[in-house]
């Protein structure tokens, strides 16, 4: 996404026009396996009650532990059946325009690494494990699915209007950080959340973010971070729902959202729907960096 610096302008080398490169899957070593493996079973422990429903579905329909790194050439005709979405791999972060290309074709870009044993809890980059186990299960849902291709087609009309700051933070917000009302509890599913384990307990169980309902506008004007847990969660009713308000054109939403104020991670306004009024105390404790 468009928030991390690129390290390449053009595709590097071995890598095709858009940007895909092979897996390579025989070329993964047994400690890489491993590495999926053991981060596949601590997911297992924490996600059941706090996931979605949808995503518990979706990752069984993958069939993504039968041992080691999955083999995009084993999982992308299952994933394509249901949805025809299929999984591309690419060598890093790619330009902005490459990925909406991608998204709008129903093709999820994925790292091709995995992290190492040492850094099984904290990485800055997408890896296999992140866009894989983390994304993917999502793609399985019809509605999802459609939503993903939307915005993938909408990143295209945005880039040419100056508004990718605005839609980056919706994908933020769904995408990556998600939460829904699934039978009147809040579960996980965004994919930054679903892939660490210890944001799956902090987003739905800790005292310190706040979270509030899903409001299209609040959400494309609020600022995030990338280095730490989020200090604000967006609680959507359904899938559904949030195609609703998506699916909509973003001619009008940009026209009011052109020039207004951003707002604070940790801001509450009159407006909002309060599901949790955070203490912020992780945040104000210092986060990942407290003594
Ligand atoms: N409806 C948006 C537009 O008109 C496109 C979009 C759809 C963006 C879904 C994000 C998600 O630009
Ligand atoms: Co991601």
């Amino acid at each position: 996404m468009s928030d991390f610096a690129h390290v390449f302008e053009t595709p590097p080398e071995g890598a095709a026009a858009d940007w895909t490169i092979p897996q390579d899957w025989s070329a993964y070593t047994p400690v890489e396996h491993q590495t999926w493996d053991t981060l596949y079973a601590r997911q297992m422990k924490i996600l059941p009650g706090r996931a979605a429903e949808v995503f518990m579905k979706g990752l069984n329909a993958l069939d993504l532990n039968t041992g080691g790194i999955p083999d995009f050439a084993v999982m992308n005709p299952k994933l394509q059946a249901l949805t025809g979405w299929t999984v591309v791999c690419v060598p890093g972060l790619v330009p902005d325009d490459v990925f909406f290309d991608h998204l709008a074709n129903r093709r999820f870009p994925s790292g091709q690494f995995i992290r190492t044993p040492d850094q099984l809890d904290y990485l800055q980059e997408p890896d296999i494990f992140h866009d894989v186990f983390g994304h993917v299960p999502m793609l399985t849902d019809p509605d999802f699915a459609d939503y993903m291709e939307a915005y993938g087609k909408g990143g295209q009309r945005a880039a040419s209007l100056g508004m990718l700051p605005n839609l980056a933070r919706l994908y933020w917000y769904t995408v990556e950080f998600g939460l829904m009302r699934e039978e009147g509890q809040l579960r996980i599913y965004g994919a930054g959340i679903v892939s660490s384990a210890t944001e799956s307990v902090f987003a739905v169980e800790d005292a310190s973010p706040n979270r509030i309902g899903f409001d299209l506008e609040r959400v494309m004007k609020t600022l995030y971070r990338i280095d730490d847990f989020q200090q604000v969660y967006f609680v959507i009713d359904s899938i559904d729902a949030l195609k609703a308000v998506t699916l909509q054109d973003f001619g009008p939403v940009y026209e009011r959202l052109q020039g207004a104020e951003t707002i604070a991670i940790d801001a509450i306004l009159p407006s909002d729907d309060v599901i949790t009024r955070g203490n912020q105390a992780y945040a104000i404790e210092g986060g990942r960096f407290a003594a």
